[in-house]
């Protein structure tokens, strides 16, 4: 909770982060702005046949970008996942949950969960920028498609796949390369994620519905 505190604070008034409304340093209770449209993952698994694909690249840029100021700031953030990002009441993503976070090469107390973690995970390793870079592919993979990468799978098969460097078909995936490029951990940054992201956007059309790659 210290931790989360910390990168709250460091942070500052941000669109992409939600608003820190109080930390008592002697009882440890952070108080954070509620975010009434709750969770990337639910919303999306709730609300897909209405969501636009115009939406959905808005809100990979949003997560691209929000990773990337925790980046600037030296904060891994070790465990992104669709759980983890929230929706304000205008339906914009915003970061959250830095409990588990890395700041400037501490040790974390998070990892990815399966789908969002790299190939041969060290456990022990000191975290990278490239891991939540890794993760930040099966988020934008999840808006696009609705799905964890490998939904279907049990967690042991999926990283016997992830680490003969397989991943879900993607060909036909708006964002594909970019989420290939995550996957393959050659991304060098997630603000060039967020760029190539924005390339996209400026080529689709609007009101469109994402490709349902199932
Ligand atoms: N500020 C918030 N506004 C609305 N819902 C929230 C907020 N913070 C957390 N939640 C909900 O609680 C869940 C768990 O919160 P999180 O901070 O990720 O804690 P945990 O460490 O338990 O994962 C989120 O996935 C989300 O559904
Ligand atoms: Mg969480």
């Amino acid at each position: 909770m210290r931790v989360e505190a910390k990168i709250c604070a460091m942070i500052g008034d941000n669109p992409l982060v939600p608003k820190l409304i109080s930390w008592d340093d002697e009882t440890c209770c952070l108080e954070i702005e509620y975010l009434e449209n709750g969770n990337l993952k639910e919303y999306v698994r709730q609300n897909n046949d209405n969501i636009t694909l115009e939406r959905r690249i808005q809100w990979s840029i949003q997560a691209a970008e929000a990773v990337g100021i925790l980046h600037k700031h030296s904060v891994i953030h070790c465990d992104l996942s669709p759980r983890n990002f929230l929706l304000d009441s205008e339906l914009n993503v915003r970061i959250a949950d830095f409990g588990g976070a890395s700041l400037c090469g501490s040790e974390p107390s998070a990892i990815p969960v399966t789908r969002f973690r790299p190939p041969r995970y060290d456990f022990d390793a000191t975290p990278v920028f490239q891991d939540d870079l890794f993760s930040l592919g099966s988020l934008i993979y999840f808006i696009m498609t609705r799905f964890y990468p490998y939904e279907d799978l049990p967690s042991d098969k999926v990283e016997s796949h992830f680490e003969v460097n397989e991943f879900p078909e993607i060909s036909s995936t708006t964002g594909g390369s970019i989420i290939r490029k995550c996957w393959e951990q050659e991304a060098t940054s997630a603000q060039s994620i967020s760029a190539s992201l924005a390339a996209i956007k400026t080529e689709t059309p609007t009101g469109t519905v994402a490709t349902d790659t199932s």
